[in-house]
């Protein structure tokens, strides 16, 4: 039986509170603050969408899936480490100035600023490891690993999340154009959300057009990610989401419903969203990542 959402989410969860336990055992004063943001209440979009994809691409019908499901949740890991290091910079004080983050004080707020630096950079390497430990456990030949690690080292680095994030520290109290816009958002949020279907579709040994359909899906599906979440910035409620409300606005941050309005920007994340579900539809087993790509459109926090 596959299992619902909720009980992978919660397989995820598990995974990473073992995991972490077991890594951090005897690392000093870091743990705390690491442990602090990674366990709070996340949404786990991206290692779900990292089960998703494997299973999109045939990976449930293949002769891994027998390796366990833990190996398979381990590689998943990895891009939520880096997504919680990100969101980690992101609330700094010189950055986006957050003080609430899933739920409770941000780690800066609760920890210190150096602590906080210092946590974002630890995330990192965790997440590295969390994929090779992955992938040897799903039994995986050194050069796919490989492969796995430098498709999300890409897609956090410079050309992907951090320089998306320095784009959008560039673009305050500006006037952006839509292409501008598009730029900043595939950066600091797409990329990392399609290097999650990309990784899923090479952990199954999918033939290469598929692993190319998932990362267009993963593309598409992140532009509508932000989206939503410009959106819910303006509209959403700050106890559901778990973080302040209208602080794009305050701090003159580039958004879609900055350019395009609430309307606009609605409906330029359904027509992202279309897009993205007609990429997944020739595939295997589309269904997960349908129902997450929904979640993604439909979401209230
Ligand atoms: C928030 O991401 C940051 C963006 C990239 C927009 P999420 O909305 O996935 O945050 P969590 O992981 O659920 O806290
Ligand atoms: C952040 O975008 C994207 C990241 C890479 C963390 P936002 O700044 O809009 O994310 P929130 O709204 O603070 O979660
Ligand atoms: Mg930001
Ligand atoms: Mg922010
Ligand atoms: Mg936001």
């Amino acid at each position: 039986m596959t299992p619902t959402l909720d009980e992978l989410r919660a397989a995820i969860d598990a995974e990473l509170e073992g995991w972490l336990s077991e890594t951090l055992q005897g690392t000093g004063p870091i743990a705390e603050p690491i442990r602090y943001a990674v366990l709070a209440k996340g949404k786990r979009i991206r290692p779900l969408l990292f089960v998703g994809a494997w299973e999109a691409a045939g990976g449930v019908r293949g002769p891994i899936a027998a390796n366990g499901a833990s190996a398979l949740h381990r590689t998943a890991l990895g891009p939520e480490l880096v997504h919680t290091y990100s969101l980690v910079h992101d609330d700094l004080p010189c950055m986006d100035d957050d003080d609430l983050r899933r739920g409770r004080p941000t780690v800066h707020v609760r920890y210190g600023e150096r602590a906080a630096v210092m946590t974002g950079a630890a995330l990192l390497p965790l997440a590295i490891r969390a994929v090779a430990e992955g992938a040897a456990g799903l039994g995986l030949p050194d050069p796919v690993a490989g492969r796995l690690i430098g498709i999300l080292t890409a897609a956090a680095g410079s050309d992907g999340m951090v320089g998306g994030q320095l784009l959008d520290l560039l673009a305050e109290k500006k006037r952006v154009s839509f292409e501008a816009l598009a730029r900043i958002h595939l950066g600091k949020t797409a990329r990392l959300i399609a290097a999650c279907c990309t990784m899923g579709g090479v952990a199954a040994r999918a033939p290469e057009e598929t692993v190319d359909r998932l990362t267009r899906f993963g593309i598409a599906i992140g532009l509508a990610f932000q989206t939503v979440d410009d959106i819910l910035d303006v509209t959403g409620s700050s106890s559901r989401m778990g973080k302040i409300g209208g602080r794009d606005e305050a701090l003159g941050k580039a958004t879609t419903p900055s350019i395009l309005g609430l309307e606009g920007a609605r409906a330029r994340a359904e027509q992202f969203g279309r897009e993205a579900l007609g990429e997944i539809a020739p595939l295997a087993e589309p269904g997960r990542l349908r129902e997450i790509g929904r979640l993604v459109l439909d979401r209230d926090r």
